[in-house]
């Protein structure tokens, strides 16, 4: 095993880490940062239960070696809202009832978190095609696409509101 030096940005803090780059980012994260949001499900890209974002495009954390996050900014769930104030994704997943048993929920809204941000009002097969790499064995497919659909007009409307107020001023 070759041990080296790795820095990146989680959740936009700097980490440097001391770490065999061939080892997945997903153990790295989880092991070594204590970062336990993305979860190890099968292991080898099929479930998506592990998705973070590396560099805005979502990624099964289990697939990539941790060198390759050198120098990138990867994002968890840890990392979309600022502490005070849940994200609307995660607001619209509960009140949506899309969170059952809870294991597939951080790789979910992470895939919608990605979509959302290239793509700010998605239509339903657009939805569909961002998870539908994330399975989900609680079959809450319909719910959880429904959430991500309410968090894309929550975070519309905000912007709309956020922009009539700039004008304001
Ligand atoms: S644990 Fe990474 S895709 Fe299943
Ligand atoms: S809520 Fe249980 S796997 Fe999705």
């Amino acid at each position: 095993m070759d041990i080296g030096k790795i820095t990146f940005l989680l959740n936009d803090e700097p980490v440097t880490i001391y770490a065999d780059p061939a080892e997945s980012l997903l153990h790295l994260l989880r092991d070594q940062l204590g970062c336990m949001s993305p979860k190890e499900g099968c292991g080898r890209g099929e479930c998506g239960a592990c998705t973070v974002i590396l560099d805005g495009k979502a990624v099964n954390s289990c697939l990539v070696p941790a060198g390759k996050a050198a120098g990138k900014n990867i994002r968890t769930i840890e990392g979309i809202s600022d502490g005070k104030s849940v994200h609307p994704l995660q607001r619209a997943f509960v009140e949506k009832g899309a969170v059952q048993c809870g294991f597939c929920t951080s790789g979910m809204i992470m895939s919608a978190y990605a979509l959302l941000a290239e793509n700010p009002a998605p239509r339903q097969e657009e939805v569909k095609r961002a998870i539908s790499g994330n399975l989900c064995r609680c079959s809450g497919y319909k719910q959880i696409e429904e959430a991500i659909m309410t968090a894309a007009e929550e975070m519309n409307e905000n912007r709309v509101r956020f922009v009539e107020k700039e004008q304001k001023e």
